[in-house]
């Protein structure tokens, strides 16, 4: 008879197999195990998906936006990143450069860049954000600020060029400078033949000795829609890739800043860009809000996802908070502008700005977040605050619903008594390891009747170090194949139960790879290329296949497997997600009480890798889910699950 062998035992089973065992012993090893098993109710459903379950979070960190999604190539366009030097900008050949406070372009942006040219050739370089990505036949659209001291009239040469200038791939010139600032727009276009690169910078000069101010150096390469001001397209298409319901934004710690002036002051963001001051990101750079709250509006929109909106609710990271009270009262009055702005009527002072911004129809707005981990305020000012806001807000707009930042993963004391929020926010940074522990009960305790739960940060690490402890500093900004392990075993338990988990966002979103503050995030990039971590498509494969109606699992004693399943209504599809911990392969058999008989062949998606395989620039697509059929039957069938693997079958009915 075979000894009945609990998943760990088979595991270790596997693990003492010879190295030389073939497919067949391996096979046998495993299949002479009995199966785990996996009953699924579809006699009713127990629980409707929340429509916003997934969705993405979204802020200034890892150069998210400058550097990432913002298609803005030029580093330091308005010369604010450093108060003493030109940061990003050197002098070609016989020039000298200085910022000029004595020219400023205007209010916002007070000092400008003078450069001295002194012979034919000279100029002013950019690095841009670790290169410029060129592209063969791409056009490239320049907007430059600039003024020259009296006598020269131009031409000023734009050109992207190699590094050493020995090689340009596109050139453009500006005529009729003048002694005043004057905006000139050009198009830069590369040739048809050329091989991408980031090893690159863009570069101003003359052919002749002249004095130039440039108040403002911009340039973009195609857009997300060609929208102006826009988005790079390879990101943008991986996270419409990824069906996302909703967008938090603009924060995270973005939002409340390291000190009170530095919060995200979303007027100051608004309008032309070279009318935007830009403000210090609490992640050690500076933001230009070329990402400015429009353009975060914009995002949403062109992702068909609804805006989930965080307020600045009086907290910053240093520690500083505003008295509730008349103190707060500006701050609250901040939030109901900003409200407006989105959302209200034409007719509205704030949505007639937004109109003459260009976008008179207002935003859909459901949900606004007041403020972002206020239980770090020691000062024990939070339950007030909210309180504050929450009945300005409720007064103003009966129907918007409010989001507390501290829920119950945060000590009962911290959290808003004085009123009942909508909505909890819960952040969650894990090892793998504690997802896998906690995912298959952590929400079994809630009361299903509310308040909404809305997971609004959630990552696993693959390491011991957390994001924030020093040692994973230098380590990989995206994670491996077991970080998408611990994430898909929390993201089917924030599935099953979201009827009351009515959002979830995993965070950090993005990183450039050469330069970030937090790990794991989702997506790494350069200048030219991304890719999606084995997280990435984890999370894909969870929020592209997902249905209306929450079906009941129960997983047989013992099993080491977890998982989620969901029903679509209409169509009859059934989606399980399974995920394989072991670095083992797994026999599950799926028992399916009633609903309707199945098709005989399933489709099947898996991810699977070895713990510690994960993707790269250089190698993209690793990790990557690979489709399959299965043959089923109801109302049993057996699924082979390969080791440490996420799997999503589609079931259909007859
Ligand atoms: O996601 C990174 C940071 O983690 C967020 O800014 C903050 O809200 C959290 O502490």
């Amino acid at each position: 008879m075979t000894p009945r062998l609990t998943p760990l035992l088979r595991c270790l089973a596997w693990l003492s197999l010879p190295l030389t065992a073939s497919a067949a012993d391996v096979t046998a090893a495993v299949s002479s195990t009995p199966v785990a098993t996996l009953s699924i109710d579809a006699t009713a459903s127990a629980g409707r998906v929340s429509p916003l379950h997934y969705g993405l979070m979204t802020e200034e960190i890892n150069h998210c936006y400058d550097g990432g999604l913002y298609a803005e190539l030029v580093r330091n366009r308005t010369f604010r990143d450093d108060d003493k030097q030109p940061a990003h900008w050197s002098a070609v050949h016989d020039a000298t450069l200085a910022l000029d406070r004595t020219q400023p372009l205007n209010a916002a942006n007070p000092a400008s860049l003078r450069v001295d040219i002194r012979a034919s050739g000279g100029g002013v370089a950019n690095t841009g954000y670790w290169g410029f990505p060129v592209t063969p036949s791409t056009r490239y659209r320049a907007t430059v600020h600039a003024k020259a001291a009296a006598g020269f009239t131009g031409p000023l040469t734009l050109s992207l060029q190699s590094p050493d200038g020995s090689i340009v791939y596109a050139r453009a010139k500006i005529s009729r400078l003048s002694a005043d600032w004057q905006a000139h727009e050009v198009t830069l276009r590369t040739a048809r033949g050329i091989t991408p690169t980031t090893d690159t910078r863009l570069v101003l000069g003359t052919e002749a000795p002249a004095t130039v101010w440039l108040g403002l150096v911009s340039l973009f390469p195609p857009t997300w829609k060609d929208r102006p001001n826009g988005l790079r397209r390879d990101l943008m298409q991986m996270l419409v890739d990824l069906k996302p319901a909703f967008l938090r934004f603009p924060g995270g710690n973005y939002l409340e800043g390291d000190t009170i002036d530095s919060r995200f002051k979303w007027w100051e963001t608004l309008g032309p860009i070279a009318e935007r001051p830009g403000h210090p990101c609490p992640w050690g750079y500076r933001s230009t809000d070329g990402m400015g709250l429009l353009e975060f509006l914009l995002w949403c929109e062109d992702m068909k996802a609804e805006p989930v909106l965080a307020l600045y609710a009086g907290y910053s990271l240093r520690g500083d908070y505003v008295k509730p009270g008349p103190d707060l009262e500006p701050f609250i009055k901040e939030a109901l502008d900003e409200i407006e702005y989105v959302s209200g009527p034409v007719t509205s002072t704030w949505g007639a700005r937004r109109a003459a911004d260009g976008h008179p129809e207002p935003f859909p707005l459901r949900y606004v977040e007041i403020g972002n981990e206020d239980w770090f305020d020691k000062s024990g000012s939070y339950d007030a605050r909210y309180t504050q806001f929450q009945d300005a807000i409720k007064a103003r707009h009966p129907g918007l619903k409010c989001i507390s930042s501290i829920g119950n993963e945060q000590p009962a004391q911290k959290r808003v008594q004085s009123r009942r929020p909508d909505v909890l926010d819960e952040h969650y940074y894990r090892k793998t390891a504690d997802f896998l522990k906690d995912s298959p009960t952590h929400f079994d305790s809630y009361d299903r009747s509310g308040p909404e739960i809305f997971v609004g940060e959630w990552a696993a690490h693959e390491t011991a170090f957390p994001p924030w402890d020093k040692q994973s500093k230098g380590l990989p900004a995206t994670p491996n194949q077991w970080a998408a392990i611990g994430d898909a075993a929390w993201m089917a338990a924030m599935e099953r139960h979201s009827d009351f988990v009515t959002m979830q966002c995993y965070a950090p979103l993005f990183a450039n790879l050469n330069d970030y503050q937090w790990r794991p995030d989702l997506i790494g990039y350069d200048a030219l290329r991304a890719y999606g971590s084995p997280s990435y498509h984890a999370f894909r494969l969870f929020s592209t296949h997902v249905g209306d109606e929450i079906l009941k699992t129960t997983f047989g004693a013992g099993t080491s497997v977890q998982g989620s399943v969901t029903r679509d209504s209409r169509s009859g599809l059934i989606y399980v997600k399974l995920v394989n911990p072991l670095p083992a392969a797994q026999s599950l058999r799926i028992d399916l009480a009633g609903g309707r008989p199945l098709a005989r062949t399933a489709r099947v998606f898996t991810l699977a890798a070895a713990p510690d395989a994960t993707n790269s620039l250089a190698a993209p697509a690793k990790v990557v889910p690979v489709a399959s059929k299965l043959p089923v039957s109801s109302p049993s069938f057996t699924c082979d699950l390969a080791p440490t693997s996420v799997t999503v079958l589609e079931l259909k009915p007859r």
